[in-house]
């Protein structure tokens, strides 16, 4: 059979394993605008597994060393079997920073990552997006245009000149230009409490965004207090100043965007004791996105490939609850048969636009590349990309 159910399932919901079999979820936070992804040939759907890999390992052997495949860790294992070189969001943009030698970087990721890796790569380099609707709900709550307004905002009342804006690397390219305009810079899961010094040794107040709780836990992180990290409202109308009022604008030292990402606010302190009951002494690690009282409960936090590391590293016989994506984590257990690792959340689901990168895509693509057509390019145009440099630049020297 060509297709399983749950990959049918990729674009319209998500198919979920639970507890007690599999179960169909509406897309809570389904991209507020979808990326433009045009039909790819039907007989890739036709194709089975074996059959997918075997055409993409031909295509992979003509274009050798001219393809590089970049895989971010939450990829499905149908996809990640493929990538050269697996890793976090700051560990794929360094990667292409600093490898000018292929010619096509084929980005198993979201959109964001590859716009990064476009920014990043040399002129010569073509950044590829198997599935052009890979893109990021969180992100998505960060649209460029309520950003400018909240900045304007800040600027008429006065206090624009002493904030320094701080995209998250889930954001459009065009957030991460802002921020190189205004003397800001962009940060991950990896490098935020870095970052965030960083912001406070140039200005008195940080703009954060999207994600309220990277923001919000790394701030405590830092030291701020709860009470100066007030929440901007971007869903209108919210009056002015982001619902905050003035009072709570002038204390604030970390205004937060009211975004999240939905696979990690189902993370909760709940199913942190159910864990620890059950398994007493177990390792709780969870990634930065999820809330604050989660992040608190465990024992670590931190990036994917931090998560990946540190249960890596962990003694033999030890065991982990482990708060991220639920593809990571499956193969984090596989990798780790001397451990026990599973996820916090009993009705697991995976990122459903991480998912959207379908092997039939990745076959697609790469037969193309080795026919000589380039589909799914990833670019930023020259002004976006030359003030979005800045505030990498800025991220990858903070590290
Ligand atoms: P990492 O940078 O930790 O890989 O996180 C990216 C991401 O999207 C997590 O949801
Ligand atoms: Fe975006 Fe969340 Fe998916 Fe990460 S897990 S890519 S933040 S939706």
């Amino acid at each position: 059979m060509a297709m399983t159910m749950t990959e049918t399932l990729s674009l319209a919901g998500i198919a979920c394993e639970t507890n007690t079999g599999i179960r169909t979820l509406p897309l809570s936070s389904e991209p507020s605008f979808a990326y433009w992804q045009q039909d790819i040939p039907p007989e890739y759907w036709e194709l089975g597994a074996g059959e997918l890999v075997e055409r993409v390992a031909v295509a992979r052997g003509k274009l050798g060393s001219r393809l590089i495949v970049l895989g971010h860790h939450y990829q499905r294992e149908d996809i990640i079997q493929f990538a050269d070189i697996r890793g976090d969001s700051l560990k794929l943009a360094q990667w292409a920073a600093g490898h000018p030698e292929a010619e096509f970087i084929v980005f198993c990721g979201v959109h964001f990552m590859a716009e990064a890796a476009d920014i990043l790569s040399a002129p010569h380099q073509k950044v590829v997006l198997p599935n052009m609707a890979a893109g990021c709900s969180m992100a998505d709550m960060a649209d460029p245009e309520d950003v400018y307004s909240c900045w304007e905002e800040l600027e008429e009342a006065g206090v624009a000149d002493r904030i320094i804006p701080v995209t998250y690397m889930n954001s459009a390219a065009s957030l991460k230009a802002f921020c190189g305009k205004h003397g800001g810079i962009v940060c991950t899961s990896s490098n935020a409490p870095a970052v965030l010094r960083w912001s406070f040794d140039r200005g008195e107040k940080v703009l954060f965004f999207p994600d309220q709780h990277l923001g919000r836990n790394t701030g405590v992180k830092t030291g701020v207090p709860l009470d100066q990290m007030p929440l901007w409202n971007y869903n209108r109308p919210y009056g002015s100043l982001g619902g905050m009022g003035e009072e709570a604008l002038e204390r604030a030292r970390v205004i937060l965007w009211q975004g999240h990402c939905s696979v990690h606010q189902r993370f909760t302190t709940d199913q942190i004791r159910a864990a620890r009951e059950r398994y007493p002494g177990i390792n709780v690690i969870v990634h930065p996105e999820c809330r604050l009282d989660v992040v608190q409960a465990a024992d670590f936090d931190g990036s994917t490939e931090f998560i990946s590391k540190t249960i890596a590293a962990g003694a033999p016989g030890s065991q982990w609850a482990v708060g991220t994506e639920i593809n990571l984590v499956s193969r984090l257990a596989r990798e780790n048969p001397d451990k026990l690792v599973f996820c916090l959340d009993p009705v697991v689901c995976p990122c459903s636009t991480m998912y959207r990168i379908h092997p039939a895509y990745l076959a697609w693509t790469v037969e193309s590349l080795a026919e000589g057509r380039v589909v799914n390019q990833v670019t930023v145009d020259e002004e976006t990309a030359r003030y979005a440099k800045v505030a990498l630049d800025r991220m990858l020297t903070v590290v």
